[in-house]
């Protein structure tokens, strides 16, 4: 069993891999032999990361500047892959963030526009552009994208986020039946987990999260390895259009 999680050879792209849960699959992914590219929009903190995976693994890691909100980039960001790495067979969809703000109608158009292009826009995007190429190639792919548990229990707090993540599930039954055999698309459903994100969480916050979650405590980073490593290997060969929720046990739940 343990083969069919192998990665050897294998190229994943992780958004958002040079911090929290994407650092933490994209580290993973190198760890069961996958070469790696990470991008995010800071382009030293991503060859720092590919450096640090590139020393531990032996495996090839790459360090790229990706806005996550400009389709531009996304063309860019598989290119560049291309380039250095040859393939792609994985593409993690992961960069998101979700902006503090005072009440709904106190959203700005330009805060509602950057939430929007960074957690669907670019996303739809790059999932699109990888499928295409990915369909091409001989082992076909798969690509996971990451949504959150306020897809499917939104608050008026994260509203914007909450309309863009649940849309990566629409986004992902489609184009796991249009790629049926040759490109799988999937989806993480994170709950609360202690990254960057949890920093800005309000005072209480935590707590409060916690006395929901029936596991009673937030997730840690390399709480999400598991799930993605089944999806981007052969160990989900029958799995695609899927909602993996990683939480706790806290979605779906009353309260
Ligand atoms: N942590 C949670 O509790 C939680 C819960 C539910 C869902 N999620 C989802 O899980 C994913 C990862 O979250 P995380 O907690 O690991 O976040 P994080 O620790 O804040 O890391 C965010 C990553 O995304 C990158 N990023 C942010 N904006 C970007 C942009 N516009 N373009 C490209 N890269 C960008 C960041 O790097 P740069 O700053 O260099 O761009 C960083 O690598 C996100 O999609 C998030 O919505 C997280």
């Amino acid at each position: 069993m343990t083969s069919r999680f192998d990665l050897t050879d294998r190229v994943a792209i992780v958004t958002g891999g040079s911090r929290g849960l994407g650092l933490a699959m994209a580290r993973a992914f190198a760890e069961h032999g996958a070469d790696v590219v990470i991008a995010s929009r800071k382009g030293d903190a991503c060859e720092r990361a590919a450096a640090e995976i590139g020393a531990r693994t032996g495996r090839r890691a790459l360090g790229v500047a990706f806005h996550a909100g400009k389709w531009s980039d996304c063309e860019r960001l598989l290119d560049a892959a291309h380039a250095a790495l040859g393939r792609i067979d994985v593409l993690v969809n992961n960069a998101g963030m979700s902006p503090l703000y005072p009440s709904l109608s106190g959203i700005s158009e330009e805060l509602w526009d950057k939430v929007l292009a960074v957690n669907l826009k670019g996303p739809f995007r790059l999932a699109a552009l990888a499928a295409e190429r990915m369909a091409q190639q001989d082992r076909g792919g798969s690509i996971i994208n990451v949504s959150s548990v306020g897809a499917v229990q939104p608050t008026v707090g994260e509203l914007p986020y909450a309309m863009a993540k649940s849309a990566l599930h629409t986004m992902a039954a489609a184009m796991a039946h249009d790629y049926a055999g040759r490109v799988r698309v999937n989806v993480i459903m994170p709950g609360a987990f202690l990254t960057d994100i949890s920093k800005a969480w309000p005072p209480e916050m935590r707590s409060m999260m916690e006395r929901q979650i029936p596991m009673g405590r937030c997730g840690e980073p390399d709480e999400i390895v598991g799930a993605a490593l089944y999806l981007a290997s052969d160990a989900s060969s029958y799995t695609s259009g899927a909602v993996i929720k990683i939480d706790g046990g806290w979605a779906y739940r009353a309260g």
